[in-house]
């Protein structure tokens, strides 16, 4: 086990709980909840929303570091340089407490275990340096320059050890990654039968594979739907998931794909899933893809 992996293990039931609670706020905010949690997620952008805040946020606080260091060094410290600065540490305030809503609507769907005790310890040392940015804002805004260029430079190493920690949470455990990312489906350059038509029944997803590349099928009358089984947001099993509609929906975290083409209708997930042309030819399933 790792250090990082060993600091982060004792926030594991702390983890369990702050999962369970914002779970609990979104779940009770019904359908405007929902639509908010898409939005953190990034799965309206097909991208991280946390991804792009924490990039604004860590931009605005090393700006605000180098003006600090050049008003310090060069006594550059005049009334517009000093508005300057309150305002880029207004601005990386801001984005750091996005960052941290969008990163809070991520860390609930963590499974538990190492990567969500990281991205727990992850999330409190960021939470504890946005609050001192915001601190240090209204500091400054009161006059307090000196002050505020202290308890900013001590947010600046939390927040650059938070982010650390982040980047480790994404390379190495793979949170938040795409995980048909190295698995694109297996090419079917034409209509390749794969099960008989008898063998799938109306609207069950079923499972079935095209060489290596396990396929969820979904029967509606003559009309055939193939995705790929694997979910793109933490690679759960969509031939266990179930249908609503013309989505399936992932039994992990509950991801929303169109059967059609296998857009993300619904968060955590935020790429698309990989989707197969199908269609009953001769008593077979036959696929060709995949789309796109
Ligand atoms: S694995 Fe998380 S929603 Fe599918």
């Amino acid at each position: 086990m790792g250090l990082l992996e060993r600091w982060a293990r004792p926030f594991a039931g702390f983890g369990a709980w702050l999962a369970k609670l914002t779970n609990g706020v979104y779940r009770s905010l019904g359908s405007p909840g929902r639509l908010f949690q898409d939005l953190m997620n990034g799965s309206f952008l097909g991208h991280s929303t946390h991804g792009l805040l924490t990039d604004a946020a860590v931009g605005a606080v090393t700006t605000l570091l180098v003006l600090d260091a050049v008003a310090v060094v060069f006594g550059a410290d005049g009334s517009g340089f000093e508005t300057a600065s309150l305002v880029v540490l207004g601005f990386g305030a801001l984005s750091a407490w996005g960052a941290v809503l969008a990163g809070l609507t991520d860390h609930k769907d963590v499974d538990p275990g190492d990567a969500r005790n990281m991205a727990t310890l992850h999330g409190l040392i960021n939470i504890v340096a946005t609050i001192g940015y915001t601190v240090a804002f209204f500091v400054r805004l009161g006059g307090g320059v000196g002050a505020a260029r202290w308890i900013s430079l001590v947010a600046f190493v939390l927040l650059a050890s938070g982010a650390f920690i982040g980047g480790h949470l994404v390379y190495k455990y793979g949170v938040m990654v795409n995980h048909n990312a190295f698995s694109g489906g297996r090419r079917a350059k034409e209509f390749t039968p794969i099960l008989p038509a008898a063998e799938l029944p109306e609207g069950m997803p079923t499972k079935a594979a095209i060489g290596p590349t396990n396929l969820v099928l979904v029967r509606r009358g003559d009309v055939v739907y193939a995705l790929k089984a694997t979910c793109s947001h933490a690679g759960g099993p969509l031939a266990e998931g179930t249908l609503k509609g013309d989505t399936i929906t992932c039994p992990w975290h509950g991801s929303v794909f169109r059967l059609s083409d296998g857009a993300v209708r619904h968060g955590p997930a935020q790429t698309r899933e990989i989707a197969y042309r199908a269609r009953i030819s001769e008593g077979q399933v036959e696929v060709q893809g995949p789309i796109g």
